[in-house]
Protein backbone atom coordinates (compact mmCIF):
# COMPACT_ATOMS: atom_id res chain seq x y z
CA UNK A 1 0.00 0.00 0.00
CA UNK A 2 1.30 3.39 -1.02
CA UNK A 3 1.64 6.45 1.05
CA UNK A 4 -1.40 7.93 0.12
CA UNK A 5 -4.39 9.15 2.25
CA UNK A 6 -6.77 6.17 2.88
CA UNK A 7 -9.88 7.16 2.24
CA UNK A 8 -12.55 5.84 4.41
CA UNK A 9 -15.33 4.54 2.30
CA UNK A 10 -18.25 5.01 4.71
CA UNK A 11 -21.50 5.05 2.51
CA UNK A 12 -24.50 2.59 2.62
CA UNK A 13 -23.84 0.93 -0.33
CA UNK A 14 -21.50 0.39 -2.87
CA UNK A 15 -23.34 1.94 -5.67
CA UNK A 16 -22.64 5.26 -3.29
CA UNK A 17 -19.32 4.01 -2.83
CA UNK A 18 -18.26 3.57 -6.52
CA UNK A 19 -20.18 6.94 -7.12
CA UNK A 20 -18.19 8.94 -5.09
CA UNK A 21 -14.68 6.59 -6.38
CA UNK A 22 -15.66 8.40 -10.17
CA UNK A 23 -13.41 10.93 -10.25
CA UNK A 24 -10.39 9.33 -8.32
CA UNK A 25 -7.55 6.96 -10.30
CA UNK A 26 -6.53 3.58 -9.17
CA UNK A 27 -3.92 5.17 -6.96
CA UNK A 28 -5.52 5.79 -4.02
CA UNK A 29 -6.43 3.41 -1.03
CA UNK A 30 -9.57 2.80 0.53
CA UNK A 31 -10.87 1.74 3.86
CA UNK A 32 -13.98 -0.66 3.85
CA UNK A 33 -15.24 -0.29 7.33
CA UNK A 34 -18.18 -2.42 8.80
CA UNK A 35 -21.26 -0.40 7.63
CA UNK A 36 -20.30 -0.85 3.86
CA UNK A 37 -18.63 -5.06 4.43
CA UNK A 38 -21.62 -5.86 6.53
CA UNK A 39 -23.82 -4.71 3.56
CA UNK A 40 -22.07 -5.72 0.32
CA UNK A 41 -19.96 -8.65 1.85
CA UNK A 42 -16.67 -9.82 -0.12
CA UNK A 43 -18.06 -8.89 -3.37
CA UNK A 44 -17.58 -5.24 -2.65
CA UNK A 45 -13.66 -5.73 -1.94
CA UNK A 46 -13.42 -8.07 -4.46
CA UNK A 47 -15.12 -5.26 -6.88
CA UNK A 48 -12.73 -2.76 -5.42
CA UNK A 49 -9.13 -5.18 -5.88
CA UNK A 50 -10.06 -5.33 -9.04
CA UNK A 51 -10.20 -1.60 -9.63
CA UNK A 52 -6.51 -2.06 -8.27
CA UNK A 53 -7.21 0.55 -5.02
CA UNK A 54 -5.38 -0.40 -2.57
CA UNK A 55 -7.19 -1.60 0.37
CA UNK A 56 -7.55 -1.51 4.44
CA UNK A 57 -10.06 -3.89 5.45
CA UNK A 58 -11.57 -2.06 8.70
CA UNK A 59 -13.47 -4.66 10.31
CA UNK A 60 -11.47 -4.46 14.21
CA UNK A 61 -11.58 -7.90 15.17
CA UNK A 62 -11.71 -8.49 18.60
CA UNK A 63 -12.77 -12.39 19.80
CA UNK A 64 -11.05 -15.59 21.56
CA UNK A 65 -7.75 -16.32 19.42
CA UNK A 66 -9.27 -19.22 17.44
CA UNK A 67 -12.15 -17.03 16.22
CA UNK A 68 -9.86 -14.10 14.97
CA UNK A 69 -7.30 -16.57 13.48
CA UNK A 70 -9.74 -18.54 11.12
CA UNK A 71 -11.76 -15.36 9.99
CA UNK A 72 -8.23 -13.87 9.66
CA UNK A 73 -7.59 -16.63 7.15
CA UNK A 74 -10.26 -15.68 4.80
CA UNK A 75 -9.72 -12.08 5.42
CA UNK A 76 -6.25 -12.81 3.82
CA UNK A 77 -7.58 -14.80 1.00
CA UNK A 78 -9.08 -11.47 0.00
CA UNK A 79 -6.18 -10.39 -1.17
CA UNK A 80 -6.11 -6.90 0.84
CA UNK A 81 -3.29 -4.85 1.75
CA UNK A 82 -4.47 -4.07 5.09
CA UNK A 83 -6.51 -5.50 8.27
CA UNK A 84 -6.47 -4.78 12.37
CA UNK A 85 -7.74 -6.16 15.24
CA UNK A 86 -8.38 -4.65 18.45
CA UNK A 87 -5.11 -4.49 21.09
CA UNK A 88 -7.49 -5.12 24.28
CA UNK A 89 -7.76 -8.57 22.65
CA UNK A 90 -4.24 -9.28 24.27
CA UNK A 91 -1.23 -10.33 23.01
CA UNK A 92 -2.36 -14.22 22.36
CA UNK A 93 -4.91 -13.10 20.04
CA UNK A 94 -2.77 -10.84 18.26
CA UNK A 95 -0.29 -13.66 17.54
CA UNK A 96 -2.99 -15.73 16.17
CA UNK A 97 -4.62 -13.31 14.56
CA UNK A 98 -1.09 -13.13 12.53
CA UNK A 99 -1.09 -17.19 12.25
CA UNK A 100 -4.32 -16.84 10.90
CA UNK A 101 -3.04 -14.66 8.28
CA UNK A 102 0.25 -16.26 6.94
CA UNK A 103 -1.87 -19.83 6.67
CA UNK A 104 -4.69 -17.95 4.28
CA UNK A 105 -2.01 -15.69 2.32
CA UNK A 106 -1.76 -17.37 -1.25
CA UNK A 107 1.70 -18.38 -2.24
CA UNK A 108 3.90 -16.04 -3.70
CA UNK A 109 1.89 -13.35 -2.68
CA UNK A 110 2.57 -11.20 0.13
CA UNK A 111 0.25 -11.24 3.89
CA UNK A 112 -1.43 -8.11 4.28
CA UNK A 113 -0.11 -5.77 7.39
CA UNK A 114 -1.61 -6.11 10.48
CA UNK A 115 -2.48 -3.30 13.21
CA UNK A 116 -3.99 -2.94 16.58
CA UNK A 117 -6.02 -0.50 17.65
CA UNK A 118 -5.09 0.91 20.60
CA UNK A 119 -8.25 3.32 21.94
CA UNK A 120 -10.55 4.56 19.62
CA UNK A 121 -10.13 8.24 18.23
CA UNK A 122 -13.60 8.97 19.75
CA UNK A 123 -12.22 8.03 23.18
CA UNK A 124 -11.54 10.59 25.61
CA UNK A 125 -9.77 10.96 29.41
CA UNK A 126 -13.52 10.27 31.33
CA UNK A 127 -14.37 7.28 29.20
CA UNK A 128 -10.49 5.50 29.97
CA UNK A 129 -11.32 6.52 33.67
CA UNK A 130 -14.66 5.86 34.18
CA UNK A 131 -16.21 3.33 31.59
CA UNK A 132 -13.12 1.55 30.94
CA UNK A 133 -11.69 1.73 34.99
CA UNK A 134 -8.37 2.04 33.75
CA UNK A 135 -5.98 3.18 35.94
CA UNK A 136 -3.85 5.17 33.97
CA UNK A 137 -4.34 7.90 31.44
CA UNK A 138 -5.29 7.62 28.30
CA UNK A 139 -1.83 8.44 26.32
CA UNK A 140 -0.09 5.77 28.86
CA UNK A 141 -2.87 3.27 27.87
CA UNK A 142 -2.25 4.06 23.87
CA UNK A 143 1.12 3.67 24.61
CA UNK A 144 0.72 -0.02 26.38
CA UNK A 145 -1.17 -1.11 23.70
CA UNK A 146 0.93 -0.36 20.64
CA UNK A 147 3.97 -2.16 23.17
CA UNK A 148 2.15 -5.27 23.40
CA UNK A 149 0.77 -5.00 19.51
CA UNK A 150 4.91 -4.87 18.90
CA UNK A 151 5.64 -7.59 21.49
CA UNK A 152 3.00 -9.73 18.72
CA UNK A 153 4.73 -8.94 16.13
CA UNK A 154 1.97 -7.13 14.32
CA UNK A 155 3.07 -3.70 12.02
CA UNK A 156 1.85 -1.37 13.50
CA UNK A 157 -1.48 0.02 15.40
CA UNK A 158 -4.15 2.87 14.73
CA UNK A 159 -3.93 5.48 17.03
CA UNK A 160 -4.77 9.59 17.28
CA UNK A 161 -1.82 12.07 15.72
CA UNK A 162 -1.81 13.44 19.19
CA UNK A 163 0.42 10.00 20.18
CA UNK A 164 2.05 8.88 17.21
CA UNK A 165 5.20 10.63 17.89
CA UNK A 166 5.15 8.95 21.50
CA UNK A 167 4.87 5.84 19.34
CA UNK A 168 7.28 6.53 17.07
CA UNK A 169 10.10 7.09 20.25
CA UNK A 170 9.03 4.14 21.53
CA UNK A 171 8.62 1.36 18.76
CA UNK A 172 10.79 3.60 16.09
CA UNK A 173 9.72 5.29 13.19
CA UNK A 174 8.56 2.27 10.39
CA UNK A 175 6.10 0.80 13.06
CA UNK A 176 2.65 1.57 11.25
CA UNK A 177 1.04 4.39 12.91
CA UNK A 178 -2.39 4.72 11.33
CA UNK A 179 -4.00 7.44 11.95
CA UNK A 180 -8.08 8.86 11.71
CA UNK A 181 -9.21 11.75 13.02
CA UNK A 182 -8.01 14.17 10.24
CA UNK A 183 -9.67 17.51 9.69
CA UNK A 184 -9.16 20.28 7.45
CA UNK A 185 -8.57 23.75 10.10
CA UNK A 186 -11.96 24.49 9.07
CA UNK A 187 -13.59 21.09 9.16
CA UNK A 188 -16.11 19.58 11.61
CA UNK A 189 -15.12 17.70 14.34
CA UNK A 190 -17.95 15.53 14.37
CA UNK A 191 -17.90 12.63 16.82
CA UNK A 192 -14.50 12.34 16.58
CA UNK A 193 -12.01 14.11 20.07
CA UNK A 194 -8.60 13.34 19.31
CA UNK A 195 -8.27 15.21 15.97
CA UNK A 196 -5.65 16.69 13.69
CA UNK A 197 -4.68 18.55 10.41
CA UNK A 198 -2.71 16.22 8.25
CA UNK A 199 0.75 18.29 8.27
CA UNK A 200 0.19 17.85 12.17
CA UNK A 201 -0.19 14.29 11.82
CA UNK A 202 3.29 14.07 8.94
CA UNK A 203 5.04 16.35 11.67
CA UNK A 204 4.05 13.97 14.52
CA UNK A 205 5.09 10.62 12.39
CA UNK A 206 2.03 9.12 10.97
CA UNK A 207 2.98 6.76 8.04
CA UNK A 208 -0.76 6.61 6.73
CA UNK A 209 -3.56 9.10 7.04
CA UNK A 210 -7.41 8.03 7.17
CA UNK A 211 -9.66 10.44 6.07
CA UNK A 212 -13.10 10.12 5.76
CA UNK A 213 -15.59 13.15 5.98
CA UNK A 214 -13.25 15.67 5.11
CA UNK A 215 -13.05 14.52 1.62
CA UNK A 216 -16.62 12.26 1.48
CA UNK A 217 -18.58 15.24 2.87
CA UNK A 218 -16.74 18.27 0.89
CA UNK A 219 -18.08 19.91 -1.75
CA UNK A 220 -15.77 18.82 -3.83
CA UNK A 221 -14.54 15.39 -2.47
CA UNK A 222 -11.86 15.62 -4.95
CA UNK A 223 -10.82 19.45 -4.71
CA UNK A 224 -10.44 18.01 -0.74
CA UNK A 225 -8.18 14.93 -1.46
CA UNK A 226 -5.68 17.38 -3.28
CA UNK A 227 -5.72 19.68 -0.58
CA UNK A 228 -5.22 17.09 1.88
CA UNK A 229 -2.69 15.32 0.08
CA UNK A 230 -0.72 18.29 -0.30
CA UNK A 231 -0.38 18.92 2.99
CA UNK A 232 0.12 15.51 4.31
CA UNK A 233 3.28 15.55 1.41
CA UNK A 234 4.36 18.86 2.94
CA UNK A 235 3.66 20.99 -0.44
CA UNK A 236 1.33 23.03 0.97
O1 LIG B 1 -15.05 10.67 8.92
P1 LIG B 1 -13.78 10.40 9.69
O2 LIG B 1 -12.55 10.95 9.02
O3 LIG B 1 -13.91 10.77 11.15
O4 LIG B 1 -13.64 8.80 9.61
C1 LIG B 1 -12.63 8.13 10.27
C2 LIG B 1 -12.68 6.68 9.89
O5 LIG B 1 -11.65 6.00 10.61
C3 LIG B 1 -13.99 5.98 10.25
O6 LIG B 1 -14.24 5.04 9.22
C4 LIG B 1 -13.69 5.28 11.56
O7 LIG B 1 -14.41 4.06 11.70
C5 LIG B 1 -12.19 4.97 11.42
N1 LIG B 1 -11.45 4.82 12.67
C6 LIG B 1 -11.40 5.79 13.63
N2 LIG B 1 -10.67 5.60 14.79
C7 LIG B 1 -10.01 4.47 14.98
C8 LIG B 1 -10.04 3.47 13.98
C9 LIG B 1 -10.76 3.69 12.82
O8 LIG B 1 -11.97 6.84 13.46
N3 LIG B 1 -9.27 4.32 16.06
Amino acid sequence: MNKSPIIALDFHSAEEAFRFLKPFDQSVNVKVGMQLYYKEGPEIVARLKEKGYGIFLDLKLHDIPNTVKSAMEVLAGFGVDLVNVHAAGGIRMMEAALEGLDKGTKAGLQRPSLIGVTQLTSTDERQVREEQLIGASLDQSVLHYAKLTQQAGLDGVVCSVLEASAISQTCGPDFFKVTPGIRLSDGAKNDQIRIARPEEARLSGSTHIVVGRAITAAQNPYAAYELITSQWEGLK
